[in-house]
């Protein structure tokens, strides 16, 4: 990460994924009175921000002069009117980094005026626990530097990948909502393992631990996925016998479907941003 004093960052928000990147950037070494943030009510969720050391603002305006990247962390609901307002604010030595799922940078560029640097990054949920799979895609007047930039602060919550940005959609559907099919996968499989007799808290970790495992082991092995299964897979046994089914009822052509609607989806709605 770049060092603090070089820094000053500016959260306009202050939810779950502005929560998630404080504690990224303070653990990661960033300077915590370096972190501006602001929200729309100034209630109790600057709280945590106050007890973090994060620098907490009454407004926009303070946020925008001491910061030299703002990170847009309202919802896509709010675009409208929190960039009407912050249009006078930014000037064009600023970055900002928009994680509003779904808003094409254009929407971005052409609310806040023309030269504004601006980088879109698609964080996942998993950020909460510095997890996440981010993708970044450079705006028109953002400089290659201006992406490393949002790169290095965006590692702060998981791994980073710069992609064009008419790849969102897809990395959306895999890795924005991503996480929710592994949800339901880990759902089915305590669900069978409790049928099958085994107690849950027994189910749950033996389901959490294997799927863990696999993904450990593919991440860290020289071997493909299919090569994997195979060693699992001894003729006439268990694990035969099970990818069978899976084959049969087109397990894999589910998840296909299944993601390429997601992706269809994303585009349908980008489509009121243009
Ligand atoms: N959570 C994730 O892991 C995740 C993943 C991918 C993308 N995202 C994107 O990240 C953004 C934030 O998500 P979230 O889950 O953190 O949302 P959230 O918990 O609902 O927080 C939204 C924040 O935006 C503030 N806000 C709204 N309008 C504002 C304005 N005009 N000025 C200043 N602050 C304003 C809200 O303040 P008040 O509470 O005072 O109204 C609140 O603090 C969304 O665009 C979402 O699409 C999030």
């Amino acid at each position: 990460m770049a060092r603090s004093q070089e820094l000053s960052i500016g959260f306009v928000g202050a939810g779950n994924l502005a929560r998630s990147l404080a504690s990224g950037l303070v653990a990661g070494g960033l300077a915590a009175e370096h972190i501006w943030v602001t929200n729309r009510t100034r209630g109790e969720a600057l709280d945590v921000f106050r007890r973090m050391g994060c620098s907490v603002a009454n407004d926009l305006e303070t946020v925008c002069r001491a910061a030299n990247t703002i990170f847009l962390l309202f919802k896509p609901k709010d675009a409208e009117s929190a960039l009407e307002r912050l249009k006078p604010l930014i000037d064009d030595r600023r970055l900002v980094i928009s994680c509003l799922a779904g808003v094409p940078l254009s929407y971005i560029e052409s609310s806040l005026g023309p030269g504004r640097r601006v980088v879109r990054a698609m964080p996942n949920t998993s950020s909460t626990i510095r997890a996440s799979a981010t993708t970044v895609a450079t705006g028109r007047w953002a400089s290659p530097e201006d992406l490393q930039r949002a790169s290095d602060l965006l590692e702060a919550v998981g791994e980073v990948w710069t992609i064009p940005e008419e790849w969102m959609d897809a990395a959306t559907a895999v890795a924005g909502s991503g996480p929710a099919y592994v949800y339901v996968f880990l759902e089915a499989m305590v669900a069978v393992a409790t049928e099958l007799g085994l107690p849950a808290e027994i189910a749950w970790g033996l389901v959490t631990q294997t799927t863990a495992g696999a993904v450990q082991l593919a991440r860290t092995s020289q071997e493909t996925p299919a090569v994997l299964r195979q060693r699992v897979s001894s003729p006439g046994g268990t694990t035969v016998a099970a990818l069978e089914i899976l084959e049969e009822e087109h397990f894999a052509q589910i998840l296909s479907r299944a993601i390429r609607r997601a992706t269809e989806r994303s585009r349908e709605l980008g489509q009121q941003w243009r």
